[in-house]
């Protein structure tokens, strides 16, 4: 996560393994939020619900699609923890086992919905996972519009 500020909104986007999908939105989002210069006021960060791959860098597919859009990625996955539904206000999931996962952790602050909520005008519920189907496009088509959703809404939610 980029530094954290007092009183700054923690947004937590997550998915299975934390190297596909999941940094793709975080990246995607951390880069409209600095451009909008909220980067003192909006932090994110990602997590998988599996382990498999803690500590590795993003796949090769999410850093190349990234990097021809130009947007940075520092991220190293970790595993998702109970602590992070009390850490973070937002978390947002990728898709329908994720949202499971999450909510059987139970309780926490943070509002757990699915990130392509945000996106209405697409109509998927969820972002198909690249791991196994190498689509890391259709991620990033999925993904960049609901980004746009999630900081609208936060905008008109905090004032900002
Ligand atoms: P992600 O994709 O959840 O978008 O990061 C996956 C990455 C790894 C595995 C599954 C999905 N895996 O089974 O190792």
């Amino acid at each position: 996560m980029s530094a954290t500020h007092p009183g700054s909104i923690k947004v937590l986007f997550v998915c299975l393994g934390n190297i596909c999908r999941s940094p793709m939105a975080e990246s995607v989002f951390a880069h409209k939020v600095q451009r909008a210069g909220l980067q003192d006021k909006i932090m994110s960060d990602s997590a998988g619900t599996g382990s498999w791959h803690a500590g590795e860098l993003p796949h090769p597919g999410t850093l190349r699609l990234l990097a021809e859009k130009g947007i940075a990625c520092v991220h190293r996955a970790r595993h998702l923890k109970r602590a992070d539904l009390d850490l973070f206000d937002y978390i947002l999931t990728m898709d329908n086992d994720n949202l499971q996962e999450v909510r059987a952790l139970g309780g926490g602050k943070a509002v757990v919905r699915p990130l392509l909520d945000y996106a209405p005008g697409l109509k998927a519920a969820e972002v198909p996972d690249p791991y196994y189907n190498g689509n890391f496009s259709e991620v990033y088509r999925l993904v960049d519009p609901a980004a746009d959703g999630l900081l609208v809404a936060l905008r008109e939610s905090h004032n900002l």
